[in-house]
């Protein structure tokens, strides 16, 4: 497919989304380049991917398939937001782990770090189980909006403040089945 007819909305998006913010091949291509440096961060130390429900659930599945050693996954699932498009602070966790994380190289998978209010808490919650390393991969960082100073290891684009939907992320629970990252025009999600 060309750039152009993998960027065109289809019919039943097109009305709540704005340009497209990141488009399904530089997705594509910057997913793999993220897997070849896991790959080598790696080496001889197969990490355990940790994908944070349900808005990581594309990247998760195709940054697993870029890194070429025997990684295992597992999910959590929290919740900050609710249907709002505006951070609540408050983190609830709604699937916990089903794997012992003691001695393993953790890596957290995130689709989005806007307020890292969530991701903060993931760190200090999972950072409790003694994992041998803890880091972060994340698909988009907003930039200059983290209340909470964050160190994350891998990151996959910089983008501005607006709400973006697609590749996972959703506004009340629409969207996540586009290819591509577009900006969400429409109202308050419901
Ligand atoms: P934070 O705790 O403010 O960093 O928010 C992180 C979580 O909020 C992400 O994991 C997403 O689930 C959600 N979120 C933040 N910004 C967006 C967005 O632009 N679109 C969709 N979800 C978002
Ligand atoms: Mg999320």
């Amino acid at each position: 497919m060309s750039d152009n007819e993998t960027n065109s909305l289809p019919s039943w998006a097109a009305h709540d989304l704005g340009g497209v913010v990141v488009s399904a091949d530089e997705i594509r291509r910057r997913v793999h380049e993220l897997g070849q440096l896991i790959t080598s961060d790696y080496a001889g130390r197969p990490p355990l991917l940790i994908g944070v429900l349900k808005g990581a659930l594309n990247f998760m599945a195709d940054l697993m398939r870029s890194i070429e050693l025997p990684v295992e996954i597992d999910f959590m699932a929290v919740s900050s937001y609710g249907a709002a498009t505006k951070t609540s602070g408050v983190v609830r966790i709604v699937k916990d782990l089903d794997v012992d994380l003691q001695g393993r190289d953790v890596l957290i998978v995130e689709d989005v770090i806007d307020s890292g209010l969530t991701l903060n808490y993931l760190r200090q919650y999972l950072g409790a189980r003694s994992p041998a390393s803890l880091e972060v991969c994340a698909l988009l960082l907003k930039d200059g909006l983290q209340r909470v100073e964050q160190d994350i290891r891998y990151v996959g684009f910089t983008i501005g403040s607006e709400f973006v939907v697609g590749y996972g992320l959703d506004v009340g629970e629409r969207f996540r089945n586009l290819d591509g990252v577009y900006e969400y025009t429409g109202g308050t999600g419901s």
